[in-house]
C-alpha cells in the first residue's frame, strides 16, 4: 500500500499534541485486564508494550505489582502522560524508540499489543510479526487485540482479517487463542480479535 503521509514519530506527536487520539479509551479495556487477572500473583517476567500510548495497561500492570514492566513509543507526550499518572513508573522502563529498532539481546516473557499493528503502514505487517517473535524468549507470549474489519476513512487504523493476520504470525508462534474477543468495549464488539500466541 502506498501511502502520502509518513507515519513517523512527528506525525505521532502531533495527534497528541492537536488532540486527535480516538484510539485512548482511557482505562484498560476489558479484555487485557481479565487476562492479567488470570496470570496469578506477579512475578519477575518481562513485559513489553509497544506503541504504548498513554499505556493504561502499563498502569494497570503496575499497581497490581507487575516490577519488569516496559513501554516503547516514538512519541514522547504520551510517554511524559503516564510518568505524570504514575510517577513511580521506572523511568528506565520507559522507552521512546521505534519498535523496528528495540534491541533483541534481553528477551522478553510478554508483549502487549493494543492498537499499535493496525497504526502501522500495512508493508510492515510481516516485520511487525518478526520482531514481536525476536524479542520474545521462545515459548513467550504474544497477547492482544487485533482489529479484524475493515474502516471506511484511510488509516490509521488500518483493517484487516483473521487470515491475513495468521499467515504474518504463524512462521513464528503457535496459536492458543485467535477469535473474536466476547468482552470488547462496546464500539469494538465484533471487530477484534483477541490474540495469545506462543513463540515457537
Ligand atoms: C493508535 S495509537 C495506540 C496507543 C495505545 N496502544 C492505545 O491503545 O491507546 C499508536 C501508538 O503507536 C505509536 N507508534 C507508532 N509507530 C511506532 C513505532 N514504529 N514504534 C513505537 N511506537 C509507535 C504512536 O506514537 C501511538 O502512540
Amino acid at each position: 500500500m502506498q501511502l502520502d503521509y509518513t507515519l513517523d514519530a512527528a506525525y505521532w506527536q502531533q495527534r497528541y499534541a492537536t488532540g486527535q487520539t480516538a484510539w485512548d479509551t482511557g482505562a484498560v479495556t476489558p479484555p487485557l485486564r481479565d487476562y492479567f487477572a488470570q496470570l496469578g500473583p506477579p512475578d519477575a517476567r518481562r513485559i513489553l508494550i509497544p506503541g504504548v500510548g498513554r499505556g493504561y495497561e502499563a498502569e494497570y500492570l503496575h499497581y497490581a505489582g507487575w516490577s519488569n514492566v516496559f513501554v516503547a513509543d516514538v512519541a514522547a507526550a504520551p510517554l511524559h502522560d503516564l510518568q505524570q499518572r504514575v510517577p513511580d513508573f521506572p523511568l528506565g522502563h520507559l522507552l521512546q524508540q521505534d519498535f523496528f529498532q528495540l534491541p533483541v539481546s534481553l528477551p522478553y516473557d510478554m508483549l502487549v499489543e493494543q492498537t499499535f499493528f493496525c497504526a502501522l503502514d500495512p508493508d510492515l505487517r510481516p516485520a511487525y510479526a518478526q520482531h514481536c517473535a525476536e524479542l520474545l524468549r521462545p515459548g513467550g507470549t504474544l497477547v492482544g487485540l487485533l482489529f479484524a474489519t475493515t474502516f471506511s476513512q484511510p488509516g490509521p487504523p488500518f483493517g484487516g482479517s483473521r487470515e491475513e493476520y495468521h499467515a504474518y504470525f504463524q512462521p513464528y508462534f503457535n496459536f492458543v487463542h485467535f477469535d473474536t474477543a466476547f468482552n470488547s468495549i462496546p464500539p469494538r464488539q465484533g471487530r477484534e480479535l483477541f490474540i495469545c500466541l506462543r513463540r515457537k
